[in-house]
């Protein structure tokens, strides 16, 4: 079992302080800055580019950042993102011509690569990709909003990944996206995930470091 990483989506953080705000939830104890990538095309809603994530490398944030990307085409932005200092790329498979090239362009470009499933996206875009994979993530809410009500069949689907991750053998991460909060985040770990995506949860409180805290605690009971 890896250890469990604490991913706060900055979708749901003060745009108009952007630095000081990764920099609070990370002194807060958040061990990786996820970063949602919208286009309104792949999902109806529009956020950053690789522009933002390179002033936030140029701010000083030395931590992981975990870029999602809900964009379509999807490599083009591939070199984009790890030229601006993106540590994980994810992207979702429906919305690339050619799944493998996009995973080995993230590998070129040095960054830890990860396939995204929708609630709807069926485990097959997983068959012969998982001697590549780095993360697998999982949206537990329908992607191009924050705030959204976690769907409880996820968990489900959670476990089938994490099934597929143990016949593998490889220590792939498996991430959840959508929904996650201190009274659920438990449930979602036992069943496979080991990195926690949360947005309004954290950024919707005044006090970072108590939730990401309770979480912690909620993982360790
Ligand atoms: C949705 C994004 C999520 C979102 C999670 O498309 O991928 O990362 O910000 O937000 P919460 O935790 O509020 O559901
Ligand atoms: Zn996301």
């Amino acid at each position: 079992m890896q250890p469990f990483l604490i991913a706060p989506s900055i979708l749901s953080a003060d745009f108009a302080r952007l630095g000081e705000e990764v920099d609070n939830v990370l002194k807060a104890g958040a061990d990786v800055v996820h970063f949602d990538v919208m286009d309104n095309h792949y999902v109806p809603n529009l956020t950053f580019g690789p522009m933002i994530c390179e002033a936030l490398r140029n701010h000083g944030v030395t931590a992981d950042i975990d870029v999602h990307l809900m964009v379509s085409p999807v490599d083009s932005m591939i070199e984009a993102f790890a030229k601006a200092g993106a540590s994980y790329i994810s992207f979702h498979p429906e919305a690339s011509q050619h799944v493998d090239r996009s995973l080995q362009l993230i590998k070129q470009a040095g960054c830890k690569a990860g396939l995204v499933l929708n609630p709807a996206t069926p485990l097959h875009y997983l068959d012969h990709v998982m001697d590549t994979l780095d993360h697998i993530l999982v949206m537990s809410v329908n992607p191009g909003f924050g705030g959204q009500a976690f769907i409880p069949h996820t968990l489900d689907k959670l476990r089938q990944v994490k099934a597929r991750i143990n016949d593998s053998g490889r220590a792939i991460r498996l991430e959840i996206d959508g929904g996650v909060k201190v009274d659920n985040i438990r449930a979602i770990a036992e069943a496979g995930a080991d990195m926690f995506v949360a947005g309004s949860a954290i950024f919707g409180q005044d006090n970072y470091a108590d939730v990401i805290q309770a979480m912690r605690d909620e993982l360790a009971s």
